[in-house]
């Protein structure tokens, strides 16, 4: 049967050639510059081998940082060429200058900024481990350019809802539910954008602390973003898309509107992601069990940025939190211990058997009884199977009874200990002790399924729910 005739995006080509060079540049810098690395003191224990944190090898830190300013040098040399057809039009004499996509340079360029904030605040991290307190403002104030951008350009703030959640509004007789079960969150909206960048930049670098597991995530999300942003290209015969059910997505209506704003917000997404899979793919390979560099927060916050930028602007910011589903899953874990109900131990990594070769749940020991609604989370994420409790035995003596009776902790059956809350320590508690390189791959199989679920959720049963 006939096809529509193909349109050609040359920049996409040429994206594709600089995603090749950041790959080949993030192979042959690293272990280039990794002594610099040592010689400043930006290296770490590997912890998760024999020697541990007294005598475990040294590995170069936060090699994230060549790789974001590599990234950042290719996506500047980018620039011109998105625009190059309109360097053609306008000659060298200004010619149809007033056609230049400014609105479209803004994104890109607003991108750049954020990234470099993102990259600066990581490498702040990586020298001085700053708090969470200020920690985690600065990605909210990197995302003001970007939602003035997003304002200036006519930003969406609406949401769709489901048939049934309308139905019900109409049958309580609220008025304006009449129509199109959709709801305006206006400025709610914006404060969902502005925390976005927060969340994608913390929820990678609190994935952390085996080998290759903080690239292995941005690697997966940017090509999950990036097998989204193909959908929307009109590059595909109308029978594959009806196959797959995504007519709702990218059919019709755009297979015959070649150069539609959304086809240019999916392109622009592109050029920032394929480079992204370049670079995170070359620096996994050095950061692959045994690690021979540590990404350190430099690379989390930067990948993460990314992931927000591409979101905010391409107006897709509800689909691409559901490529972070491990990531919202282990946040949500974590939650008691990074508000400090269940006491945090400054490493919740696994804990290396030296004896065994293999990784078992590691755990924080309590001093005191954690506070009521710590010991609640607890006792609900156990009956869960989220996480393994430790309680105190019964005393040895009835002398020691008497004594314990008064106000000492801990009494029989408080709890004395519980394993790390993190999807890595529950991936252990689950499936019992496994190597390193093992648990890497079920993470970024995770991270895959993860994908899986929100292109269904995306296209099958959400298509009604997701406008973005
Ligand atoms: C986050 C986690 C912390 C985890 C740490 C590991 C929270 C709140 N914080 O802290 O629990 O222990 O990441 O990165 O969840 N390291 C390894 N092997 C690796 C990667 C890192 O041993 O594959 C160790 C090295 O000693 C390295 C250090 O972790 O120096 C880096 O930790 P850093 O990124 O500074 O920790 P945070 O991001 O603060
Ligand atoms: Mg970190």
């Amino acid at each position: 049967f006939p096809f529509p005739p193909q349109p050609t995006f040359p920049a996409l080509q040429a994206n594709i050639g600089f995603a090749l060079l950041a790959l080949v540049g993030a192979l042959y810098l690293v272990p280039k510059v990794s002594p610099a690395f040592i010689d400043k003191g930006l290296k770490g224990r590997d912890l998760l081998k024999p020697g541990g944190r007294t005598s475990g090898p040294w590995v170069p830190e936060c090699l994230g940082l060549p790789c974001a300013t590599l990234y950042l040098l290719l996506m500047m040399l980018f620039i011109p060429f998105p625009f190059s057809h309109i360097f053609q039009v306008a000659g060298n004499n200004g010619v149809g200058r007033e056609k230049f996509p400014l609105r479209e340079l803004t994104f890109y360029l607003t991108s750049l900024l954020s990234l470099l904030t993102a990259t600066l605040l990581g490498f702040i991290d990586d020298l001085f481990d700053i708090r969470w307190r200020h920690k985690l403002p600065i990605p909210l104030i990197a995302a003001v350019p970007t939602l003035l951008v997003y304002y200036a350009t006519g930003g969406w703030t609406w949401v769709v809802l489901p048939e049934s959640v309308g139905k019900l509004l109409r049958s309580l007789g609220l008025p304006g539910w009449t129509g199109a079960p959709v709801v305006n969150l206006r400025f709610l909206y914006y404060v969902y954008l502005a925390l976005l960048p927060t969340f994608t930049t913390n929820s990678i670098n609190i994935l952390a602390g085996i080998n290759g597991v903080e690239t292995i995530q941005p690697l997966i999300i940017a090509m999950s973003i990036t097998l989204n942003d193909l959908l929307y290209l009109p590059i595909w015969p109308e029978w594959f898309l009806e196959f797959l059910g995504i007519e709702n997505a990218a059919g019709g209506r755009i297979l015959t509107w070649a150069v539609g704003q959304v086809v240019t917000r999916h392109l622009m997404s592109l050029y920032f992601m394929i480079p992204l899979i370049g670079v995170c793919a070359g620096f996994l390979w050095h950061n692959w069990y045994t690690a021979r560099a540590f990404p350190g927060d430099t690379l989390c916050y930067f990948t993460g940025m990314a992931f927000s930028a591409v979101a905010i602007q391409g107006h897709f910011a509800k689909t691409m939190l559901l490529f972070f589903l491990p990531q919202i899953f282990n946040f949500l874990l974590s939650c008691p211990q990074l508000f400090r109900l269940v006491p945090c131990p400054r490493h919740r990594l696994p804990h290396f058997n030296e004896a065994t070769g293999l990784l078992e749940p590691s755990k924080a020991v309590f001093e005191r009884a954690p506070p009521l609604p710590g010991r609640i989370f607890l006792e609900v994420f156990q009956a869960l199977g989220l996480t393994r409790l430790e309680r105190a035995p019964p005393p040895a003596d009835s002398k020691s009874e008497e004594v314990a009776s008064s106000k000492s902790w801990p009494q029989e059956g408080d709890i004395v200990s519980a394993t790390n809350l993190t999807l890595l320590n529950y991936l252990l508690v689950r499936l019992g002790p496994m190597h390193e390189p093992t648990l890497c791959l079920l993470v970024g199989a995770v991270q895959v399924a993860g994908s899986a679920v929100a292109f269904a959720i995306r296209y099958g049963v959400g298509s009604l729910v997701y406008g973005g």
